[in-house]
């Protein structure tokens, strides 16, 4: 088949690619299989009973059930739940939002794809912009998005703090970061920060927030692990909003990533921005997660789901993580990345005598899948070596899982640095 120059992209094995393509190899391969690569959340039984309970109640009202799945949506997004989902930013957090100022996209994926490129590019100025991303690793997913026939983001080395022996924490190097509204359209951070469980603190957030105000360029605020919902954030961070942030949301990691809904804070030319898009590229968003989210937030479960189930749970999850990786690792010249948030540890082995890529290999051979560290560095076109250093795990799957792959990796890190 005969492809066009659009379709180039869709032809390279990308980090993205192989994340996902990961995911699915991993459920069909010979077992034993320690999937510690991808980013599904975990299944917690009390919030899978609450959407079993929330879902059984759509599919018993006749007219709600008719219309989840019988009609379109409007291209914006369900009505309902943005307006529902607005009171209730305006009731815990005094945000000033209103329905107009609320998207909702297949899938949070699917609003960064939009967004970059919108904020990205070629401007009719003639000036070619770029999405800063001031702290990386950053995450994997936008690295493929840009439709333009150059890279669309500029990535910053973090400052990096070590803490003990055994920890580290990346942080913004603030020092040098410089925000020019001619070369940048927006500037982006996720937080928690896929793939090191960071969170960049409030302090650090409201310094970018400042200098993306006095440079006139948006902030994207990338939380689909984080605040509001699903709060998978172990520190006192807040949220933060205002008509200069794009705060972007997901339902994925609340436990829905099958449903593919992301939801878009923002003023209200983005958000009328993503209504067209939708309408042009897929007539109108997907309505079986926001009719759900509905129900919950009717119920008061969305924001209670947070605090009492799943924020527990993964709390429990990382700490039990961390005491195997000191355990198994105990040897090792392994640091941690401070786990603030996320499902994700970013180990550090420092002069790792192999690539992360190679470590990679040698543990898909013993069923061990994680993500070498190469891939989290959008934008940032240097030969830092650290970068060949990390790698990020999972550890979301169920407890012996976690623990035997993190056995694996620990032997398999320890036989390259023995190789040396
Ligand atoms: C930081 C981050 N942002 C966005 C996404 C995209 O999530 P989704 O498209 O499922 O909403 C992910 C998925 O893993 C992620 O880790």
């Amino acid at each position: 088949m005969q492809f066009s120059l659009f379709a180039q992209r869709f032809q390279q094995e990308t980090g993205t690619v192989q994340l996902m393509d990961d995911l699915g190899k991993a459920r069909w391969a010979k077992p034993p299989v320690y999937m510690l690569g991808g980013g599904n959340p975990a299944h917690i039984p009390e919030v899978e009973t609450t959407f079993k309970a929330a879902l059984s109640a759509i599919l018993e009202n006749e007219q709600d059930f008719g219309q989840m799945i019988g009609e379109y949506d409007s291209p914006q997004g369900n009505t309902l739940f943005c307006r529902s989902l607005a009171a209730m930013l305006n009731a815990e957090f005094g945000w000033p939002v209103s329905a107009d100022n609320i998207a909702i996209t297949n899938g949070s994926q699917s609003s960064f794809g939009l967004l970059f490129n919108a904020l990205a590019g070629y401007f009719d100025d003639g000036y070619f912009k770029k999405i800063l991303l001031p702290i990386t690793p950053e995450y994997v997913g936008y690295a493929d998005v840009g439709l333009a026939d150059q890279d669309i983001f500029e990535g910053r080395r973090p400052a990096i703090e070590r803490i003990g022996e055994r920890a580290f924490k990346y942080r913004v190097d603030f020092e040098r970061l410089v925000i020019n509204p001619h070369r940048h359209g927006a500037v982006c951070v996720s937080r928690p920060t896929n793939p090191t469980g960071n969170v960049i603190s409030d302090e650090e957030l409201d310094e970018l927030r400042n200098r993306c105000r006095d440079a006139g360029v948006p902030l994207i605020i990338d939380s689909a692990y984080g605040l509001p919902f699903p709060g998978i954030v172990f520190t006192d961070a807040k949220p933060r909003w205002d008509e200069g942030i794009i705060l972007c949301l997901s339902l994925s990691k609340l436990g829905l990533p099958g449903l593919r809904t992301g939801i878009v804070v923002a003023s209200s030319d983005v958000t009328r921005l993503i209504r067209n898009a939708n309408a042009i590229n897929s007539l109108a968003p997907g309505r079986v997660g926001p009719t759900l989210a509905t129900a919950l937030l009717k119920r008061g479960d969305l924001m209670r789901l947070c605090k009492e189930a799943i924020l527990p749970h993964y709390q429990s999850k990382v700490n039990h993580a961390l005491s195997m990786v000191n355990w198994f690792m105990r040897d090792l010249p392994v640091r941690v990345h401070c786990a603030e948030g996320a499902i994700f540890l970013w180990l550090w082995f420092e002069r790792l005598p192999i690539t992360s890529g190679e470590l990679y290999q040698r543990l898909v051979h013993k069923g061990v899948y994680i993500l070498p560290g190469h891939h989290f560095f959008p934008g940032l076109n240097d030969d830092w070596r650290h970068r060949h250093e990390c790698i990020r795990v999972n550890y979301a799957a169920a407890d012996d899982i976690v623990e035997t792959g993190l056995q694996l990796i620990a032997d398999t890190v320890r036989e390259a640095y023995s190789q040396r």
